[in-house]
């Protein structure tokens, strides 16, 4: 390609005024806007100038202003520290495919991000389309146009086409490249998962292949589900399920709830729902899910504080699931209008709330499931050891005219760092890893209204 690029005729270095130049557009759809990007040049162009002339293409007749082709950051710092000129060579490049092509060529050398290969990947398969279809043309009428005819032929076929692509990215195979499409396409379409996946390679924090196995996984709990018939419920974190949230879940403790307690189709609530693994696990286990956050971080996510009731959609709910912020614990990753930045008298107040919500919104028959923790660690009442949440959640539905189903074990796997575990062994504390899954029932109409009380249940009654 840069055959193509050298075809142009070139300048020696010559000075422009900042205000005489203007960015590509095709640059800033593919790479960004370039002053979010200028940290680390910014001090050094300050300091020593622009030691490498910005390439610009020559300007047309009128307006006289000379497109960037390779050079934006440097032209986003003389801009930022007001330079009135910049060292710029410029080349004869005709507007349209020749320019974008040498934009694309120019920064072949630069580091880029996955969203930034992917949009060049875009504009490849593009220029390149657009390449064959003209030598096809070039074919069909014969050999007056046998300079296209013999040009080279990457592009014939889709297998080579990838190929070729991921050669050019520097992407490794086809087969990755295959990958990694597949998740942008999603992405583009607004599936929030493979956005959070593109966004994790973006940051260096996740592989191209790890993030399109998540994919596939999306149906694990349809397809391959063995629940377990205990009531201690250990699972692992998976990331094909929500998308990273502080305080997520692991998705295997929804669907040993759904499992247990709805049926297929059933419409199952979470008005806390965080990074949306409820969502995803509903998804996945063919049960309807409305999920509602104070602040939603996808859009299947709705606005709601659940501190003023369940909306009218959520009425008669088999199943609400909820997972709050164990009370001051992980406050400072959340909003601060939290429910998890209340004090403890407002915090008993709310899961007090919380248990008539859920019950005035659910069938009669269908179920609230309360995941809380105990709190060890921090802001605990003087004289107290530990505060049981657990404990308070049942007491809170218990009023509200629950009845007991099930306290299910949900140790907290990996809550702890390396160093707070070697901390607490020198200083002889427990660490907290005791959370439980709460189940409380809304009493079937028959039942409704009846005392309910271990005194007056009597033996096997209840
Ligand atoms: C522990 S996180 C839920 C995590 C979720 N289960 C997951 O796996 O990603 C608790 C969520 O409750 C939300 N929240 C806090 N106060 C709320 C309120 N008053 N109404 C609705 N959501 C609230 C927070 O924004 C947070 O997303």
């Amino acid at each position: 390609m840069l055959a193509l690029i050298d075809e142009h005729p070139t300048s020696d270095a010559i000075a422009l005024d900042p205000d005489q130049l203007h960015p590509s557009p095709f640059s800033l759809t593919i790479y960004g806007d370039p002053a979010a990007e200028v940290d680390d040049l910014i001090a050094s162009i300050r300091e020593h100038g622009i030691l490498v002339p910005l390439v610009v293409a020559a300007p047309g007749p009128e307006p006289k202003t000379w497109e960037v082709i390779s050079g934006h950051r440097r032209l986003a710092c003389a801009q930022a520290i007001g330079m009135v000129e910049v060292p710029c060579q410029v080349r004869q490049i005709p507007e349209g495919e020749a320019r974008r092509t040498a934009v694309l060529e120019y920064n072949r050398q630069r580091r880029k991000t996955f969203s930034q290969l992917m949009r060049e990947a875009d504009a490849l398969e593009q220029l390149w389309g657009a390449q064959a279809r003209a030598r096809r043309r070039a074919n069909l009428l014969g050999s007056d146009h046998t300079e296209c005819r013999n040009s080279d032929d990457r592009t014939t076929g889709t297998g080579r086409t990838d190929a070729a692509i991921a050669r050019h990215l520097g992407l490794g195979g086809k087969d990755l490249y295959r990958q990694a499409r597949t998740l942008w396409r999603m992405a583009a379409s607004g599936d929030a998962r493979a956005q959070s996946g593109v966004d994790q390679i973006d940051r260096g924090t996740r592989t191209i292949h790890a993030a399109y196995k998540d994919l596939r996984r999306r149906d694990r709990f349809g397809s391959d589900f063995r629940p377990t018939p205990y009531d201690v419920w250990t699972f692992r974190h998976d990331r094909a399920f929500g998308i990273p949230h502080p305080g997520s879940i692991p998705p295997a403790l929804v669907a040993h709830t759904l499992h247990y307690y709805t049926a297929p189709g059933a419409l199952v609530v979470d008005p806390m729902a965080g990074g949306g693994t409820t969502l995803d696990v509903c998804q996945s286990m063919g049960r309807r899910c409305l999920a509602y956050d104070l602040h939603p971080v996808r859009p299947e996510i709705h606005p709601h504080d659940v501190r003023l009731g369940l909306p009218p959609e959520a009425q008669g709910a088999d199943l609400i699931f909820c997972d709050p912020p164990y009370h001051t614990m992980l406050a400072a990753r959340y909003a601060p209008d939290s429910i998890a930045m209340a004090p403890l008298s407002g915090w008993m107040e709310f899961l007090h709330d919380l248990a008539r919500h859920a019950f005035a919104a659910l069938r009669p028959g269908g179920y609230l499931a309360l995941l809380l923790a105990a709190q060890t660690e921090k802001d605990i009442p003087a004289g107290f050891g530990y505060i049981d949440h657990a404990f308070l959640g049942y007491e809170a539905a218990r009023r509200a005219g629950f009845q007991p189903e099930r306290r299910i074990s949900c140790p907290m796997d990996g809550a702890y760092l390396p160093q707070h575990v070697r901390r607490a062994r020198t200083e002889g504390r427990l660490l907290g890893q005791v959370r439980d899954l709460l189940v409380m029932r809304r009493p079937s109409r028959s039942m409704e209204g009846e005392p309910f009380d271990l005194a007056s249940a009597g033996n096997g009654s209840v």
